[in-house]
């Protein structure tokens, strides 16, 4: 920088990585450039978010995507759910895949959609995140769809200490990493010591696509710190239709999570709304 003849240097936002901190700055300084610092400082924050979140907790950043009718619901009474979403909010959700490590799912989307996860078109340029399964006893296939991907690194099967051990060998063969962890208190994967693993893997940030119940215990843990919704000008209604939220819910509505809408815009004929916890936004 100095050989190049550069005299004066902007930062946005100081590096939080306590190796770093104000390391490069103090040496410009000395060296007698002009720095000039905190400039566009929100906006700086707001795009490295996903860098900030894990340099500071060791977690990553996760995204809850969320598709439903306006009635809010994800399919109808028969299960049939492709498409509730238009083209053009699908495109924009292959756009989010490309921007962050990790893509996860539930187990009972991985039975029921057999998903790729993949960032389409899956041109070599695109970049391809990790996918990622909670699957206690670890039953997903060896010959789902996300094994035969190109471009992506392994896919990680999250399942329990006590899962078959037969089961993790024949997914570790098909080319998994295959994460067990103690059980949570509900006898599931317990996400809270799945954010620290995936993070120690310096996966800075993951797309929750579902389903229900994946997104009810992340969302209720705590864990969401940005949700996506698309929602589509379509009616579905039936009690028994799902909804955007499975497990147990809450019981007093005092304990809902709060949100704050960030964004709202149109996606094709959908609305795409963007928020974030209160207290927790970027
Ligand atoms: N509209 C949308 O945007 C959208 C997106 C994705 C999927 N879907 C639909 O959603 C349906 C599947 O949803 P789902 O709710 O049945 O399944 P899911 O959320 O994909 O998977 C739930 C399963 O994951 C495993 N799991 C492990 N640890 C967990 C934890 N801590 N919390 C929650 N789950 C944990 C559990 O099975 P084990 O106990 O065996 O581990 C649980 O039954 C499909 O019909 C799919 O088409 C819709």
């Amino acid at each position: 920088m100095l050989a190049a003849g550069i005299r004066r240097v902007v930062i946005g936002l100081a590096d939080p990585n306590p190796r770093v901190r104000g390391g490069g700055a103090r040496y410009l300084k000395r060296k007698g450039l002009t720095v000039v610092s905190g400039v566009l400082e929100p906006e700086c924050r707001e795009l490295n978010r996903f860098f900030l979140k894990w340099i500071t907790t060791g977690r990553p950043y996760a995204i809850l995507k969320l598709a439903a009718s306006l009635d809010g619901k994800t399919a109808t009474r028969t299960g049939d759910s492709q498409w509730i979403s238009g083209e053009t909010s699908r495109r924009r959700v292959h756009r989010l895949r490309a921007e962050v490590d990790a893509v996860m799912v539930g187990r009972g989307t991985i039975e029921a959609d057999d998903p790729g996860l993949d960032s389409r078109p899956a041109a070599s340029k695109v970049r391809q995140p990790r996918p990622v399964v909670v699957d206690t006893k670890l039953q997903t296939p060896p010959t789902a769809r996300i094994f035969g991907r190109r471009g992506a690194g392994h896919p990680i099967i999250a399942g329990a200490t006590d899962a078959p051990d037969h089961r993790r060998r024949a997914l570790e063969r098909a080319g998994a990493e295959v994460l067990t962890l103690p059980a949570g208190p509900d006898g599931r994967v317990d996400l809270d010591a799945l954010w620290d693993e995936l993070g120690r893997r310096e996966i800075t940030s993951v797309l929750i696509e579902g389903g229900a119940e994946l997104a009810g215990s992340a969302a209720l843990a705590g864990l969401v710190d940005e949700v996506v919704l698309f929602a589509a000008p379509k009616l579905i209604g039936g009690a028994r239709a799902p909804g955007l939220l499975g497990g147990a819910g809450i019981a007093r509505l005092a304990d809902h999570l709060p949100l704050r809408i960030i964004q709202s815009r149109r996606m094709g004929d959908d609305l795409m709304i963007v928020a974030r916890p209160v207290g927790g936004e970027a």
